[in-house]
């Protein structure tokens, strides 16, 4: 080549790669008007590195304290909007309902996994029928109604005369939490509930066990899906994936059993009734597909489950922990229901302590800090700033039970913060929102509250809960990177005047 050409030849070369350049670093650092305010970030990859260094509401928490209730952090290419405190969460969840009320597309466990179908992952008019038609056919089979409380207490009785054959010998109950509470959701959505031994439901509620233990939603995969083509399987995605496809062969078995059977004159449970609603309708109507059966069928079984039992599990721990609390609560029992029956509903509105006890159980247990993600599904004014369109974005629940402004001393577990001099309730319990707000709020919280109570007061009536070893107190630490409690034993002792 003539060095006259060549000199052209390279200065084009260069020119593009400038403003090639200048277009990379345009298109990485950009940063649309308004924005919420944000910490200073990487090149590329922005705030990723924040997140895998800790848990994200540890991370939310010192920045709050620096930028305030609503700040973003950038994660690639995603903004990922972080609301916090009482009133933001208020402001956006409550009054701007219409706006902050659609997951996001793009995440791993709610887009690729369950393909944005079914009640957990879905948004729009698709989310608001699966919602409304599955909270009908719930209704169908009790839920949110007084006839509940019958097929609760039948799940009590089984799970008290478990804990009554280990005759007072240390006992590790977690699992035998979990096959109560989940029995409980079976046997609405399967019309059946399990024998406790059953080995095909034991496999089944270790698999729950394995999901809720790598939950995403707290990890970065949630928001940095292309994780999962690193190689191994470091944060677990990959075991993840497996077990989430075992639960749903499991459902799918279960839906198929249910369509061989199915009679329109006698509707067993919540599955017939959905697989009947589908006879009504068109056949390509999407709310009715396999797939999104399949994924609503396993959004309660799994949310049903793992949520409640590891509230229950939190309570016992507490009580092993601070026998005060127990004694006092065992003394509110009986003198509200006595020893000669179960606890029922009827007692709830008598019994303050209770309620003080298991909202700071659900305060300090804090099982679900961040929530389920939402995202932006157009550009979004709020308090005079602007989340762009595509945005992640976190309700921090963590933000409001964590609150030292709110609840002094917040590490502190003490459930009389929501109790007056006279001993009732002051109101303060409803701060604590462990069940979110707004449009989204959680499909089972009656249900969960209804088990809970139920499970509790039978139990405290009946036993005394110590530790196996007085000297060696169960960790009130959680699983590492997860919210639910460590594996641990008590025993139960059986009291002289029981019911
Ligand atoms: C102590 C027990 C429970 C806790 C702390 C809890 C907490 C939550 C939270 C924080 C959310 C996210 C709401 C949001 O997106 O802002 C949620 C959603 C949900 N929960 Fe629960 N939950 C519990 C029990 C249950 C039970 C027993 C069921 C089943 C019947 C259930 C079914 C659901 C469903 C289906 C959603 C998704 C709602 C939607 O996206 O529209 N949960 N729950």
């Amino acid at each position: 080549m003539e060095l006259d050409s060549l000199l052209v030849f390279n200065a084009v070369t260069v020119g593009v790669c400038v403003l090639l350049l200048m277009l990379l670093v345009r298109w990485v650092t950009h940063r649309p008007a308004n924005l919420p305010p944000s910490p200073p970030g990487y090149l590329i990859v922005g705030h990723i590195p924040l997140l895998l260094k800790e848990k994200p509401e540890d991370l939310y928490r010192e920045l709050r304290a620096q930028y305030g209730d609503v700040f973003c952090l950038k994660l690639g290419r995603t903004y990922s909007v972080v609301i916090n405190g009482c009133d933001a969460l208020r402001d956006a969840f409550v009054k701007q309902g219409d706006d902050f009320s659609d997951r996001p597309s793009g995440s791993y466990l709610l887009s690729y996994l369950m393909k944005n179908k079914g009640i957990v992952a879905s948004s729009g008019e698709h989310w608001k029928r699966t919602r409304t038609l599955s909270i009908a056919c719930l209704r169908e089979f009790g839920f949110g109604k007084k006839t509940l409380e019958g097929r609760v207490l039948e799940e009590v009785e089984a799970f008290l005369g478990v804990i009554n054959e280990q005759n007072g010998k240390p006992y590790n109950a977690n699992r035998l939490i979990e096959t109560a509470v989940s029995n409980v959701i079976c046997s609405i959505v399967f019309g059946d509930r399990f024998e406790y031994d059953d080995d095909k439901f034991k496999k089944l509620l270790a698999l729950l066990e394995k999901l809720f233990s790598l939950i995403p939603f707290r990890g970065c995969i949630n928001v940095i899906p292309w994780l999962r083509y690193f190689p191994g399987d470091l944060i677990g995605i990959k075991l993840f994936t497996k077990v989430f496809h075992a639960v749903r062969d499991f459902i799918q078995e279960e839906i198929a059993e249910h369509k061989r059977t199915l009679d329109e004159g006698n509707i067993r449970d919540f599955i017939d009734a959905f697989l009947r609603e589908k006879s009504k309708h068109e056949l390509n109507d999407p709310v009715f597909d396999d797939f999104n059966i399949e994924i609503s069928v396993m959004n309660l079984f799994v949310a049903g489950t793992g949520t409640t039992a590891a509230t229950t599990q939190w309570a016992i721990l507490y009580l092993l922990h601070y026998p005060d609390i127990q004694i006092k609560l065992r003394g509110e029992i009986s003198s509200v229901v006595g020893t000669g029956r179960y606890p029922s509903l009827n007692d709830k509105p008598n019994m303050p302590y209770y309620q003080a006890f298991i909202t700071e159980v659900s305060r300090k247990g804090n099982i679900a800090p961040v929530g389920l993600p939402y995202g932006a599904k157009h550009d979004i004014q709020f308090r005079g700033m602007t989340i762009p369109k595509g945005s992640l974005i976190t309700a921090n629940l963590d933000s409001v039970l964590m609150d030292p402004t709110m609840f002094p001393d917040p590490a502190k577990f003490d459930p009389n913060r929501y109790l007056g001099n006279d001993g009732q309730l002051t109101g303060k319990e409803k701060q604590v929102l462990t069940f979110s707000l707004g449009r989204r709020v959680c499909m089972g919280e009656s249900l969960a509250r209804l088990e809970l109570f139920l499970i509790l007061t039978s139990l405290v009536q009946r036993f005394d809960l110590v530790p196996a070893d007085p000297d060696d107190l169960p960790t009130l630490l959680p699983v590492p990177g997860a919210t639910l409690p460590q594996p641990f034993e008590f025993r139960a002792v059986l009291k002289t005047n029981k019911a």
